[in-house]
């Protein structure tokens, strides 16, 4: 069912000090700042030849990565991003094998603009996964 790594996304404490350290000390190709208050974050997108990775730093009161920010400090690895061909075909799949959806288990869009869903991480080896319509 799951398809290409769309994209690692880390959480940060710092958005402008993540940024440096990719650009600058990695010498990877980085966006500018894209603020999503749908989902509570400011994103960076780092490009990579085979995938992207995604900076996530808080935007506003009750932000999912401030949550997780106060168990890792210095930030981390918040969800992985993997692409399918049909979302909701995908969900019903899922939730047929008793797969928890987060949310009222409805796409919402995205970083990228497609429909994306999250499912819990308990199901999938302690990691948040997010699906993609690719
Ligand atoms: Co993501």
């Amino acid at each position: 069912m799951i398809g290409r790594l769309n994209h690692v996304a880390i959480a940060v404490p710092d958005l402008a000090a993540a940024v440096a350290t990719y650009r600058d000390v990695l010498g990877a190709e980085v966006s500018q700042p894209v603020d999503q208050p749908e989902h509570g974050v400011r994103v960076v997108f780092v490009t990579l030849p085979n995938t992207k990775i995604e900076f996530l730093e808080p935007l506003g009161s009750g932000s999912p990565v401030a949550k997780f920010l106060e168990r890792n400090e210095a930030g981390g690895i918040h969800h992985i991003c993997y692409e399918v061909d049909d979302i909701l075909a995908a969900r019903d799949t899922l939730l047929a094998q008793g797969a928890r959806v987060l949310g009222d288990g409805e796409p919402k869009i995205g970083a990228h603009g497609k429909p994306v869903l999250f499912l819990h991480p308990k199901d999938f080896l302690g990691t948040l996964i997010e699906l993609e319509q690719a």
